[in-house]
């Protein structure tokens, strides 16, 4: 029976495959970004490594703590899920968005006043899924403040003072 290959050696094979690079236009933040992207990058590689916008974090890389947190077309989703290839003609918001000229948006003023963020890791996927929310729900209830933050895990516990700092952007526009 021949050699298998090792598990190690597999990946180290597979990590070393490149494939041919596409051409992607991309609207962050309301700037057009273009440039060749290899069609399993990520959209948080291409928002940190390729376009410098390290706002959205690394963590899990794999769908479950929301540290990478972007808009899409206005909804709150983990960019380290997405493929930066099938981004196109899709706005991208990143924290960097929301204040683009050093002004805070409402939401980041909010977290401030109300000391909702503590390891700063998670603050802006927070914002960003508090953005989201408060743009489709301009006055959101407990349930679903906490449902919209479902998705952006803290171990601190900083949810409570970010529910306040949402419940008080309820009360003004957005
Ligand atoms: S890094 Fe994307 S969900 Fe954790
Ligand atoms: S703000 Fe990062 S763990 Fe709570």
């Amino acid at each position: 029976m021949p050699d298998q290959p090792s598990t190690t050696h597999a990946h180290e094979e597979l990590a070393s495959v490149s494939t041919p690079l596409r051409h992607v236009r991309l609207t962050v933040n309301g700037e057009v970004y273009e440039r060749d992207i290899e069609p399993r990058r990520t959209l948080l590689d291409t928002l940190r490594d390729d376009l410098g916008l390290t706002g959205a974090k690394l963590g899990c890389d794999m769908g479950q703590c929301g540290a990478c947190t972007a808009l899409v077309d206005g909804e709150a989703m983990y960019a380290c899920l997405l493929l930066a290839v099938e981004m196109e003609d899709r706005p991208i918001t990143t924290i960097e968005g929301l204040a683009p000229n050093g002004e805070l948006d409402p939401v980041q003023a909010a977290i401030i006043e109300h000391d909702a963020l503590q390891c700063g890791f998670c603050t802006p996927g927070q914002a960003l899924a508090l953005k989201a929310l408060l743009a489709r729900t301009p006055h959101p209830n407990d349930e679903e403040i906490d449902r919209a933050l479902s998705g952006n895990l803290c171990r601190c516990g900083a949810y409570p003072k970010l529910r306040a700092a949402a419940r008080s952007l309820a009360r003004s526009e957005v």
